[in-house]
């Protein structure tokens, strides 16, 4: 079967740029992208392609070779679903905040109410595909049913888990270490599994295309997560003991990453990760763990979040303790909000645990971020609820322009590892802030010698 129209449910960080690349590179497909978020779909469908509601090194220029030719992003979600021969699944799936599984099982709502839209309006057959990243099983669920529809239409389901890493989503897309494809060990699932081979190896060597069964396909993804989040908790576990016996955890990190098993790559000590996935996964793992009686399963995965949580504590503790135990009414910059550079995704990010804590000692808060609002670093704020909205505006302030939000700051506190703050004059933010300046680079991204002969007390993580 040859895929000529591909439908996508949800236009967010995963749907917008996987489909961008496959409009890209597959111009026989016709790819449309549906949300039901109207807002979201104009920002796509912007006259001025920069302002697409993803930032992503490279996007806008795919976007704008394919949008209107084979790439169309709409709010007409049934009329796409019952156009189209291959169906992306790419909503949303947060954790559950409510009943059994409160804060750790994923809230399958949004795929269910997906299944039940594809299940009512298509009239033909449908390869539908699971790009979300979701519990090890799920398929089952939508199978059951797109199966009851009782209107003779047959569906086959693929688990085609998405790898690529927000900020350099184009690159991961164009060129993925892997593609992964679960489907039926059946001559339909077969079939349709060859069918979705088939788009990819339209720009990825067939020899990255691995296909599995739809479970093992499933739970690879939340592996992956795992163990990628784990290696983060494991040198930032070291960065703590590097503090207290004079290692430098950068040498640390150095060394054992020239051991051809360990490798080098997410290896760097941090405040803390942030992201979408990590925590949601591993806490779905737990949380999947448990349900088989699996417990010690599940309690050495759930502590790759516990060491995450203490790592992000840490770092405001020590600098209310290195400001003479108190900062409160001091100003404290930070520089950075997103969970990571190259995104304006904020999700989790550690800035936001950080800021929370902060503002529990009555700091006032100077934010700087190049890609962030402060609408957006608001809203974050109130959605941990600790305390009144009014609180949070009051206590916290974004700026435009990295030196007025250091301007009379007591500390400065780098939360994200963008680029741009390397290149800063840290002599002129220096003579603008309050003396001693400190600085607490959670991403140890700056130069401490220079930073030192300049007069700043520089703190990094894990030396
Ligand atoms: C992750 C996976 O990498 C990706 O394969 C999956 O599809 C989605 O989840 P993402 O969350 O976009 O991607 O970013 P990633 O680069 O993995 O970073 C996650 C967090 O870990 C960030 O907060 C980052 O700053 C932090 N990190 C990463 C570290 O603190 N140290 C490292 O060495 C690497
Ligand atoms: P991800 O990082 O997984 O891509 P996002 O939250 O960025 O997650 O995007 C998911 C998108 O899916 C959101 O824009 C949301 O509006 C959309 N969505 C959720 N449920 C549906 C649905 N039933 N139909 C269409 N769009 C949906």
């Amino acid at each position: 079967m040859k895929v000529t129209k591909i439908c996508c449910i949800g236009a967010g960080y995963v749907g917008g740029p996987t489909m961008a690349i496959i409009a890209q590179k597959c111009p026989q497909i016709q790819v449309t992208v549906v949300d039901l978020n109207a807002e979201r779909i104009a920002a796509w469908n912007d006259e001025d392609v920069n302002n697409i509601p993803i930032y992503e090194p490279g996007l806008s220029e795919i976007v704008k070779e394919a949008r209107g030719r084979n790439l169309f992003f709409s709010t007409e979600v049934d009329a796409a679903i019952d156009a189209a021969d291959m169906i992306f699944i790419s909503v949303n799936t947060p954790t559950k905040t409510y009943g059994k599984g409160k804060g750790m099982a994923a809230d399958l709502k949004y795929i269910e109410l997906c299944a039940r839209q594809i299940a009512r309006v298509s009239k033909s057959n449908k390869i539908v595909v699971e790009k979300s990243t979701l519990p090890v099983r799920t398929a089952e669920a939508i199978k059951s049913i797109l199966d009851n529809t009782g209107n003779g239409v047959k569906f086959q389901i693929l688990s085609n888990p998405e790898f690529l890493a927000e900020g350099t989503a184009v690159q991961d897309l164009l060129q993925p270490d892997r593609i992964l494809i679960g489907g039926d060990t059946t001559e339909e699932g077969q079939k349709a599994i060859q069918a979705l081979v088939e788009v990819y190896a339209n720009w990825v060597p067939e020899n990255k295309i691995l296909t599995t069964n739809v479970w093992s396909s499933e739970l690879s993804k939340l592996t992956a997560n795992a163990f990628l989040a784990q290696r983060i908790s494991s040198i930032n576990a070291m960065s703590e003991l590097c503090e207290k016996t004079g290692a430098d955890v950068n040498e640390v990190a150095r060394a054992i990453g020239m051991d051809s098993r360990i490798g080098p790559k997410f290896l760097k000590a941090s405040v803390g990760f942030g992201g979408s996935c990590f925590q949601k996964d591993i806490l779905n793992l737990v949380y999947i763990a448990k349900s088989y009686g699996l417990h010690e399963v599940a309690d050495y995965w759930e502590q790759v979040i516990i060491m995450n949580d203490h790592q992000k504590r840490r770092f405001s503790g020590n600098i209310v303790k290195t400001l003479y135990n108190t900062v409160s009414d001091k100003k404290i910059a930070f520089l950075g909000w997103a969970f990571k550079k190259d995104t304006n995704d904020t999700r989790e990010s550690a800035a936001i645990y950080v800021a929370d804590d902060l503002i529990n000692e009555n700091a006032t808060l100077a934010i700087y971020d190049p890609k962030v609002s402060h609408k957006k670093v608001l809203a974050d704020l109130d959605y941990l609820e600790t305390r009144a909205t009014s609180v949070n505006a009051e206590r916290v302030q974004s700026f435009g322009n990295p030196y007025q939000a250091c301007e009379g700051a007591h500390a400065v506190a780098v939360l994200t590892e963008w680029d741009e703050f390397v290149t800063y004059d840290w002599q002129k933010i220096y003579e603008a802030m309050q003396k001693p300046a400190f600085v607490f680079d959670g991403r140890n991204i700056l130069d401490k010698t220079s930073l030192e002969k300049i007069g700043f007390v520089y703190q990094a993580i894990g030396s």
